[in-house]
């Protein structure tokens, strides 16, 4: 069966709720976990949540996920606009994957406005706040049931 996805969060979203409010809200990481796995279990999707704040342990993240997950949302944070080898190993990942930002990367500042994923992923959510999680579940699983 197809519906087990990993949630993968980069650098500083173990932050949420205390830093920069005006973009990213009040709700803290791990509310938005509990969130995920409501919904997740709502849908017949099995979640794993994870956030790392090393750029290496989110590549084995993804490089693992190719044996144990069926589709991958990444909110990659900051390594969305530096890391080749986040990229890279998005790119070798062939099933479903979602790229996720809480806020419009696209209306900040310029060096946000670049994302080295954005092509090698199956579609993105940006701009639409913490819901942007629940929304990528939902595609996600939308994504999955097709691939049947
Ligand atoms: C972010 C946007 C990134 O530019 C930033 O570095 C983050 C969070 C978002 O969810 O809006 O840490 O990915």
């Amino acid at each position: 069966m197809n519906n087990k996805i990993i949630i993968i969060n980069g650098p500083n979203l173990n932050l949420l709720g205390e830093r920069e409010q005006s973009q990213y809200g009040s709700e803290t990481l791990e509310k938005i976990k509990e969130t995920c796995s409501i919904k997740s279990k709502e849908i017949g999707l099995e979640v794993k949540f994870t956030q790392s704040n090393v750029e290496g342990e989110l590549v084995n993240a993804i490089q693992d996920a190719r044996k144990n997950f069926d589709g991958i949302i990444i909110n990659a944070a900051a390594f969305t606009h530096t890391s080749v080898a986040i990229r890279d190993a998005l790119d070798i990942y062939k099933k479903p994957k979602i790229e996720l930002h809480i806020s419009n990367i696209y209306k900040r500042e310029e060096f946000r406005q670049k994302s080295l994923i954005s092509d090698v992923v199956t579609g993105g959510i940006f701009g639409l706040g913490v819901d942007g999680y629940i929304l990528a579940i939902i595609s996600m699983q939308k994504l999955l049931k097709y691939e049947n």
